[in-house]
C-alpha cells in the first residue's frame, strides 16, 4: 500500500454510515460516505473587507462515486476542493473525510488543477515518479509501478520525453500519472482540462471517467463546462453566484460505462445540459462582484 492509511476502512465505514449526514442521493446505498460538507461557510478576511464565499454547504461525496461541481466563477468551487484537501478551515460548519475532520493535510486526496506543474528538467519517468522517491519506495517497485501507470494513460513509450517535448494532452495524462502514483482514494480536479482544445478534452474526459470508474477512485471535479459537467458526472451539484450557495443537485442517469463520444445524441444527457443552462443562465450576465 503507498497511501497513508490513518483510519482503518472497515471501522469508517461503520462510523460513516452512523453519520446523519449520509444519505444523499446518487450513489450505491451501500457506499460510504467519504467526503461530507456539513453547514459549511467559508469567509476570507481581504483588506477590502470579507468575502462570503461560500454559505451553508452540505453535501455528501460517496466512496466510488463521481461528483461534478459547476457553477459562476467566484461561487466558491475551488475552496470547496481546498477545505477537502485540508488547506483551508471552513468558518463555518465542519468538513469530514470518512466521518473524521479533516485536518491539514489530507493525504488521502490527490489534487489536480489546470496547471500541470510537471518538473521541466525531470522527464515524464523522472517526472510520475516523484511521490514514489517521496515515500522511498524501493527504486525497482518505483519503476513498476510507474511503467503500470504510463501504460494506463497512454504514456508508454514517451518516459524519457520532457514536458516541453509534449502535447497539451500529453502533459495532462503526465500530470495525471503522477497524481496516481500517490495512489490517493480521492482525486479533486479543479478545472484540469480548461486549457485544452475541445477533441482533446473530450479524449481526457473519456480517459478520466475511464480511469477512475476502473480503479474505483472518488471524483470531484469541478468545471464551467456544462457539457463537461453532465458527460462525467454520477452527480452534478450546481451552485448560485457567490456567495456559493447550492441551488441543485442533479442525478445524471446514464450508464456508468457511458460512451462519451455518443452522448451528443442522447436524449436523457441533453435535457440535463439544458436543465442546467436554463438554472445558470441567469447569473450569466452577472461579474464577481
Ligand atoms: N485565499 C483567499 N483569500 C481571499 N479571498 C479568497 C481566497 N480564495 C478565494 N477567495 C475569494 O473567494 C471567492 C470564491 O473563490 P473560489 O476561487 O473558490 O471561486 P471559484 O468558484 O473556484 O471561481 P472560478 O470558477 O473563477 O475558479 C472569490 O470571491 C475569491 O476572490
Ligand atoms: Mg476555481
Amino acid at each position: 500500500m503507498l497511501h497513508t492509511a490513518v483510519t482503518d476502512p472497515a471501522a469508517a465505514r461503520d462510523s460513516a454510515a452512523k453519520d446523519p449526514a449520509a444519505g444523499a442521493p446518487g450513489a450505491p446505498a451501500e457506499s460510504a460516505t467519504l467526503i461530507s460538507y456539513e453547514g459549511v461557510g467559508k469567509t476570507f478576511e481581504t483588506l477590502q473587507g470579507d468575502v462570503v464565499a461560500v454559505r451553508d454547504i452540505t453535501l455528501d461525496v460517496r466512496e466510488g462515486e463521481f461528483v461534478t461541481l459547476v457553477g459562476p466563477s467566484g461561487c466558491g468551487k475551488s475552496t470547496l476542493l481546498n477545505m477537502a484537501a485540508g488547506l483551508f478551515e471552513p468558518s463555518a460548519g465542519l468538513v469530514r473525510y470518512r466521518g473524521e475532520l479533516v485536518a491539514p493535510y489530507n493525504q488521502r486526496v490527490g489534487y489536480m488543477t489546470q496547471n500541470d506543474h510537471l518538473l521541466p528538467w525531470r522527464d515524464v519517468l523522472g517526472n510520475v515518479i516523484v511521490p514514489l522517491e517521496i515515500r522511498r519506495v524501493p527504486k525497482a517497485q518505483a519503476h513498476e509501478r510507474v511503467a503500470a501507470l504510463l501504460e494506463k494513460v497512454g504514456l508508454k513509450g514517451f518516459e524519457r520525453a520532457y514536458p516541453s517535448q509534449l502535447s497539451g494532452g500529453m502533459r495532462k495524462r503526465c500530470a495525471l500519472a503522477r497524481l496516481l502514483a500517490y495512489d490517493p482514494e480521492a482525486l479533486l480536479m479543479d478545472e484540469p482540462f480548461g486549457a485544452l482544445d475541445a477533441q482533446l478534452r473530450l479524449k481526457m474526459q473519456i480517459e478520466i471517467r475511464r480511469l477512475t470508474k476502473a480503479l474505483g477512485k472518488t471524483a470531484v471535479f469541478v468545471t464551467h463546462d456544462l457539457d463537461e459537467a453532465v458527460a462525467l458526472a454520477d452527480r452534478c451539484v450546481v451552485f448560485t453566484h457567490r456567495p456559493g450557495t447550492i441551488a441543485r443537485v442533479v442525478e445524471v442517469p446514464l450508464p456508468p460505462d457511458r460512451d462519451l463520444l455518443g452522448l451528443r445524441h442522447n436524449a436523457i444527457y441533453r435535457d440535463l445540459t439544458a436543465e442546467l443552462w436554463d438554472l445558470l443562465s441567469p447569473d450569466m450576465d452577472r461579474l464577481d462582484d
